[in-house]
């Protein structure tokens, strides 16, 4: 029997490796059953998951309630234009009408910071046996996005058998819109938890100085690190510097949306500068794989000649291995003692 410490998924700051762990030998035994052919399993039966999504999403969330339906639980669909809220009842409030009709789990997105976790600090206080599952909030924490990177770089780095430790002393390049990233932000915690160290590389208006201490001890709102040693975090300005010594890059794409004021003088000259394009890789003499949480923008962070033709671009692996993931956090959270 599975035993997991965490009622809620918020961030993966909190994460101890044997987390990490539980989470990748499920999303193993899942993948192989998905790769046989099966379907669905009962494992989740009986159970009642929500989606409450107040942004877009088309990976997230189709792949929540995929890994929900595989795994034979009820799946609720919230929507907000169509919801109660439209009459002014409050977001916690709806939550905790969902936590009345007995859901087991919400998972929730929103573009506010921090949400998720109001929300379940709400529901403990009502003492409902409710979880709730980040979903990406603000510029916070994507911790099932985090979560899939990590698996799908570690699996190109050991495909045989599941070692997260061959991560160890690697450098990932982060090219892009740090600042405005909670997939960053869940990789960092995630990665140099493996002791992998992170190059950020992008213009000083979308990486400030600051993130070199992004996962500096302990973790904000936590008493302790469950990792003990982390690996480092630098900043380059210069992706044709920086990119020679990578060994895996995750490209960010460019959050025009939640740009309140220019931090560019043009797209142009940012993808001048950083779009990622078979000629910068070419820089690098190792076959380094290339990561891209989507959705892409073609031609402004990552050029279509990566996207379609270079093999060791992962895009597509990601969303594979989204639904295994996914499948697992859902397993775990249903066996976290209420
Ligand atoms: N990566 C990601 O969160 O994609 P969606 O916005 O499509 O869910």
């Amino acid at each position: 029997m599975v035993s997991w410490p965490h009622k809620h998924i918020l961030t993966l700051s909190n994460f101890s490796k044997d987390d990490y762990k539980s989470v990748f030998e499920l999303t193993e035994r899942f993948k192989s059953l998905i790769n046989a052919g099966t379907k669905k399993i009962p494992a989740l039966q009986g159970n009642l998951i929500t989606s409450i999504f107040f942004e877009a999403s088309t990976r997230t969330r189709n792949s929540f309630e995929l890994a929900a339906k595989r795994l034979s639980a009820d799946v609720q669909s919230f929507s907000p234009s169509s919801s109660s809220l439209s009459k002014g009842e409050t977001l916690i409030d709806t939550a905790q009408t969902y936590a009345a009709m007995g859901s087991d789990i919400l998972i929730i997105r929103h573009s506010s910071s921090h949400i998720p976790l109001e929300i379940s600090k709400k529901l403990d206080a009502f003492n409902a046996k409710t979880s709730v599952l980040n979903a990406g909030d603000g510029l916070h924490s994507h911790p099932s996005q985090g979560l899939l990177d990590l698996y799908t770089l570690i699996k190109f780095f050991s495909p045989e058998s599941l070692k997260p430790e061959v991560l160890n002393s690697k450098k990932i390049l982060i090219i892009g819109d740090v600042i405005h990233s909670r997939v960053a932000r869940s990789n960092l915690w995630g990665l140099t938890a493996f002791g992998a160290n992170i190059i950020l590389c992008g213009p000083p208006t979308l990486i400030p100085e600051e993130f070199t201490n992004f996962v500096s001890s302990p973790p904000p709102n936590q008493l302790t690190d469950p990792i003990s040693s982390r690996g480092s975090i630098t900043i380059s300005r210069s992706l044709d510097e920086s990119i020679k010594y990578a060994d895996a890059v995750i490209v960010l794409r460019l959050q025009k949306e939640r740009m309140m004021e220019n931090l560019l003088s043009s797209i142009k000259s940012y993808s001048d500068n950083y779009c990622l394009t078979p000629e910068k890789i070419s820089m690098n003499e190792k076959d380094i794989p290339i990561l891209h949480p989507g959705p892409i923008n073609r031609g402004i962070e990552i050029s279509s000649r990566i996207v379609d033709e270079y093999p060791n671009c992962l895009i597509n692996d990601q969303v594979s291995n989204g639904v295994p993931i996914r499948m697992a956090l859902l397993y775990l959270l249903s066996k976290f003692k209420k």
